[in-house]
């Protein structure tokens, strides 16, 4: 099935559910199992949660939470979200991925890790002043 979502929110923490619910709508109807959905929940919270924390330190912003499926191969059936902000950017995008790293003192640093493990594929495309897309892929393992 082809379909496509897209949703833009301002940047507090409430919306962090709003968008994470809306994909996991989006996404039932492709096949994935509970465990999947629980898994791409996490994934789009933590995509969700940077642009929150991390992209607008000094004021107001928004995050478009994009979410697509193509109904033909080689790509039908699978799931793609894409969280975009135009907020900070991330300078060093490798080692924002390490497991651990974070620029703020108390947080743990795994949401890019999580996001990794969680879907099939990850990219993040930032540029610092200009902002930050995390593209994720997630296919249904039983097809
Ligand atoms: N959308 C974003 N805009 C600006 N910087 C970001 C964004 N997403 C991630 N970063 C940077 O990458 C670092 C690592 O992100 P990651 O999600 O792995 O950890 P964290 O958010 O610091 O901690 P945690 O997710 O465990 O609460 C962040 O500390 C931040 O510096
Ligand atoms: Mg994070």
């Amino acid at each position: 099935m082809k379909n496509e979502m897209s949703l833009t929110l301002l940047c507090v923490p409430s919306n962090v559910a709003v968008a994470r619910i809306a994909v996991a709508t989006f996404a039932a109807s492709l096949g994935f199992s509970v465990s999947e959905i629980e898994e791409i929940k996490v994934a789009v919270s933590e995509a969700v949660s940077n642009s929150v924390l991390h992209a607008y330190p000094h004021g107001e912003g928004e995050v478009t939470v994009r979410a697509t499926t193509e109904d033909s191969e080689p790509h039908g059936g699978e799931l793609v979200v894409e969280v975009r902000d135009t907020g900070a950017g991330i300078p060093d995008i490798a080692k924002a991925k390490e497991p651990g790293y974070s620029t703020i003192p108390e947080h743990m640093g795994l949401g890019l890790s999580f996001m990794e493990s969680f879907m099939d594929s990850l990219l993040v495309e930032s540029a610092p002043g200009k902002g930050t897309t995390v593209r994720m892929v997630k296919r249904p393992c039983r097809q």
